[in-house]
């Protein structure tokens, strides 16, 4: 998919424009974080759609095309059924709806662990499917040897480390991690091992503050935090969740809107003009001349 396809934000259309600006590159992410230290902390978002990228393009460093697509835009009941397909698509819609931040796409469950070929295959696809820039993948030291295949073959790699929702039935649920000494242990050591394998940077997700931080502190790659800490050298959310989408707000999101009520008063008098035949009005009926 050509990155050289902006939607037209009036219509909706894909028109071939030239650039507005030069997209976020993976080295420029990565020397956001100079000698342990990231000045402004990196802004990502997820983005499942064009328009919704549109939307967020200018305001973030990144956007990553999330598998929480699955409970998001698909209703499923966790990561594990998203497919390869699913990621494809809507990557390429995300990259077609952008042209600054730098477009991540999460590799889905079944498509990477078995082998680094199989990882290769799986991101290989996306990468010339979506266009985007970098893939994200679940895992620490465990991946580490699929992440340096990845990286030495041109594949820039996200890590994630710390509460990994593809792992939600061996880790028993969505908890937070790192209460005991041997967990805190094993989610530094997992940032350390992505680190030396190549990743570019490494999503913490769910672990106890302190842990966010020494993590951030002892690794040079930058760390970008979702319920970790405002210490992490950036941090992503899911986009839905801070827009109150939904009405379970785990901890760690704060909700900047409260788009489900705007969407469902708007539906609510749509529905009863329709109903009272106000709508259509004059304005939106064509007359004869
Ligand atoms: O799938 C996703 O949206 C994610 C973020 C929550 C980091 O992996």
């Amino acid at each position: 998919m050509s990155t050289t396809f902006n939607l037209d934000t009036s219509t909706s259309r894909a028109n071939p424009t030239p650039q507005p600006m030069r997209r976020l590159t993976v080295p420029a992410i990565k020397q956001r974080k100079f000698e342990g230290k990231t000045e402004t902390p990196l802004v990502m978002l997820t983005a499942y759609t064009a328009r919704q990228a549109q939307l967020l393009d200018t305001h973030c460093d990144m956007l990553l095309v999330g598998d929480s697509l699955g409970q998001v835009i698909y209703g499923l009941p966790s990561t594990l059924p998203v497919t390869l397909d699913m990621m494809c698509n809507h990557g390429a819609a995300v990259v077609r709806g952008s042209y600054h931040s730098l477009v991540v796409v999460d590799m889905p469950f079944g498509t990477y662990e078995q082998s680094p070929q199989q990882a290769y295959a799986s991101a290989s696809r996306i990468m010339a499917e979506t266009g985007c820039a970098a893939v994200k993948l679940e895992g620490g030291s465990v991946m580490a040897e699929t992440i340096a295949f990845l990286t030495q073959r041109g594949i820039p790699v996200m890590a994630h480390v710390g509460l990994t929702p593809q792992a939600v039935n061996s880790l028993g649920g969505y908890a937070a991690r790192g209460r005991s000494q041997q967990e805190h242990e094993k989610i530094i050591s997992d940032g350390k091992a992505v680190t030396d394998a190549g990743a570019f940077a490494v999503v913490v997700e769910g672990v106890i503050e302190p842990i966010a931080i020494a993590l951030t502190q002892s690794i040079e790659i930058p760390t970008i935090g979702i319920g970790a800490s405002a210490q992490c050298d950036g941090q992503v959310l899911v986009t839905e969740d801070m827009l109150g989408m939904f009405e379970r707000v785990p901890r760690f999101v704060k909700r900047y809107e409260n788009v489900a009520e705007t969407i469902s008063k708007a539906a609510e008098t749509y529905a009863s003009e329709v109903r009272e035949r106000t709508f259509p009005g004059v304005e939106q009926t064509y007359q004869p001349k």
